[in-house]
């Protein structure tokens, strides 16, 4: 893999398409003062007998980006998944709405609001775009079946897409299509691994932009692990670096010393 390095930031709150009413001002801070949407708490995290997480804490608010970097294979997917539920944690604890998570499987885990968008995207090469998106009604009520119109503001490109194959997509198209089927869980938690790997810049400005729009939402939490500085630097409310399972360096945007987290980048 390759950390990219188009320097443009990506800009704008408004998703393409939508008219400005809906969307001029952000949300007044629900996340000011309130209870983190997420908290994990002193995570360790084993594969067999090797352990990849230490004492991992990170947490995560609404109206927020929380990112979380680290180079290759220092632990970031792995934390992820112990948030989703795909790994279990040997210690401490992982609370949504600060209710533990503890053993609870991936399938209750996202009824509960956690949507994952994995590193690879791991979207249906054989399904449509359409049955992409409709995968994401899994932990809905019937009632609650559709695809959000914001959905396709922020991503115009997929809904001129709709009956084509996700396998025919090309690899930005399909990044967008699995942010795409994530928000169609209406997630309180929206948990993002490297959207920008292995994606051409002007798609990658296309996803800073609706990651910055739904953050203004001011409702969703959202988890970003990149390694692509300057797209964690023009998005993040909050940062932490992890180096072989461990954060080393965390904080506030305005904390952030750039040459410092770099230096956790570069191999
Ligand atoms: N299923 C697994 N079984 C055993 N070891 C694993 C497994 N998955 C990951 N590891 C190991 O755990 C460590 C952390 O891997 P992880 O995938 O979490 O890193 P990462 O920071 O996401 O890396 P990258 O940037 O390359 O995606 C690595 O040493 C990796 O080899
Ligand atoms: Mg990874």
């Amino acid at each position: 893999m390759s950390i990219q390095t188009d320097p443009t930031p990506p800009a704008g709150t408004t998703p393409p398409g939508a008219t400005t009413a809906a969307t001029s001002a952000p949300a007044p801070a629900a996340s000011t003062g309130g209870e983190p949407i997420l908290q994990a708490k002193n995570v360790d995290l084993f594969y067999g007998a090797a352990q990849a997480l230490w004492d991992v804490s990170i947490s995560a608010e609404a109206g927020k980006v929380s990112a979380l970097m680290g180079r290759n294979g220092v632990g970031k997917t792995s934390f992820l998944r112990a948030v989703v539920g795909e790994q279990p944690i040997a210690g401490g604890e992982i609370l949504l709405d600060g209710k533990p998570l503890a053993r609870m499987a991936p399938h209750d885990r996202a009824r509960l609001g956690i949507a994952y968008v994995p590193q690879g995207r791991d979207i249906f090469p054989l399904l449509t775009v359409k049955e992409n998106l409709e995968t994401g009604f899994a932990p809905l009520k019937r009632s609650e079946r559709t695809i959000p119109r914001d959905v396709f503001d922020l991503f115009p490109v997929l809904e001129s897409m709709l009956r084509r194959r996700g396998g025919d997509l090309s690899g930005g198209q399909q990044q967008q299509l699995a942010i795409a089927r994530a928000l169609v869980t209406r997630p309180r938690l929206l948990v993002l691994d490297e959207p920008t790997e292995g994606i051409q810049p002007s798609i990658i400005k296309d996803i800073g932009r609706a990651i910055e729009w739904l953050r203004d939402q001011g409702t969703i939490a959202i988890l970003l692990v990149e390694q692509y500085f300057d797209f964690v630097h023009a998005l993040a409310d909050t940062f932490a670096v992890m180096d072989r399972g461990q954060i080393v360096l965390s904080g506030t945007r305005d904390e952030m010393d750039p040459e410092k987290v770099r230096g956790h980048l570069t191999v």
